[in-house]
């Protein structure tokens, strides 16, 4: 079967090539799925340009890819909640979605919403985990405020859909062209950030979810009240997340070196700051499914590749302007 695999770290036009490999045979807790499309994310070029080795190794060459959607079409005998032909969606645990059949245990797997199409079920799960996991993190409550970063974005178009139907108020940045569009995905106050400096509008929120890092996650703590959140997706690790993954002591310095101004700003504001790692979770599948059906969330494709173009939809989404998702359609 074919399969889109990086070979090597580094450049992404360098590193990627399309490859035969074997079709997996799964074991008594997995599903094999016959794929019909395949989200692509940052993550998957972060992946391949070496950002995640310290966290993540790969036997190389490996198959790229962590959302998709397909069909059922063998169950090993322990699988008792789905059957063959049953459609699905997940995010897999280990990358290798972009190929035609996918080996999958059972407890990842979630029940395609009926009114969307496959490409669009394979954009939803790693935004959709993220979001949700986002906005439990922080606590989101319907009398609260939030500034969701870059709401055109995956994560974001997706984070303010979902921070709507909990009844919270919600600031969002995006640039001149997507002003409308995010308006009608849910956002109360949409910054330009062309042409305006969010910091002037934004004041004594609840909570920020940084999707952008570096400045953004410092400056989220000039935004936020006293006893507010900032939960980031990119900015540094905070130290309970540090501890939690029992690193070494000097890995511990330096991630608290790295930290330090955030550090400072959580110490003045007595905020609650959290690096979240998103996790799979059948559960929120299954609540991301009925969001999608009572239609709180809307997908919005921005291009469909096919999977011997992945190479130009990575490139694409390298380029960080995604208009909500970019997907493979492999069948
Ligand atoms: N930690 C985790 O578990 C986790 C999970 C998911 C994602 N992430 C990370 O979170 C980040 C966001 O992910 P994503 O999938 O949402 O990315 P994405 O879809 O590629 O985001 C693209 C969007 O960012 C917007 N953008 C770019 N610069 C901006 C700025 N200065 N201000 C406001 N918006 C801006 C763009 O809007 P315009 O075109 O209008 O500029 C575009 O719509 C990535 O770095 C990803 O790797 C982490």
């Amino acid at each position: 079967m074919k399969a889109v695999q990086f070979t090597g770290y580094g450049e992404v036009s360098k590193s990627i090539k399309v490859s035969e490999i074997e079709k997996p045979i799964i074991n008594k807790n997995e599903v094999l799925i016959e794929t019909y499309a395949a989200g692509v994310n940052p993550l998957d070029i972060k992946v391949i340009e070496g950002d995640l080795k310290s966290v993540s190794t790969f036997k190389l060459p490996a198959t790229l890819g962590y959302d998709i959607s397909g069909v059922i079409i063998e169950k090993g005998e322990h699988v008792t909640d789905f059957n063959i032909g049953d459609e699905i969606f997940s995010k897999v645990k280990k990358q290798g979605t972009f190929t035609e059949f996918v080996a999958i245990n059972k407890n990842l797997i979630g029940l395609k919403p009926k009114n969307i199409s496959f490409e669009e079920a394979a954009s939803l799960p790693l935004v959709g985990l993220t979001a949700i996991q986002a906005l439990k993190r922080g606590k989101l409550k319907s009398s609260e405020s939030i500034l969701i970063h870059a709401g055109s974005g995956g994560v974001g178009s997706f984070a303010i859909q979902y921070a709507k139907s909990i009844g919270a108020y919600l600031y969002t940045t995006t640039s001149t062209e997507n002003v409308k569009w995010v308006k009608e995905l849910g956002a109360d106050r949409v910054i330009d950030y062309k042409t305006v400096d969010y910091r002037a509008i934004v004041k004594d929120i609840d909570m920020v979810l940084d999707t952008l890092g570096n400045e953004f996650t410092e400056d989220a703590f000039k935004v936020i009240k006293n006893k507010g959140s900032v939960i980031t997706l990119v900015g540094p690790v905070d130290a309970e997340t540090a501890n939690r993954m029992k690193l070494n002591k000097i890995i511990q310095l330096f991630l608290a070196f790295k930290r330090r101004k955030i550090t400072k700003q959580i110490k003045l504001k007595s905020a609650f700051y959290s690096l979240l790692f998103m996790r799979d979770n059948a559960k929120q599948l299954h609540e991301i499914k009925e969001l999608v059906a009572t239609g709180k969330i809307k997908i919005n494709i921005d291009k469909v590749f096919p999977l011997n173009e992945t190479l130009n939809a990575l490139l694409y989404v390298k380029k960080g302007h995604t208009k909500g998702k970019v997907v493979l359609k492999i069948k």
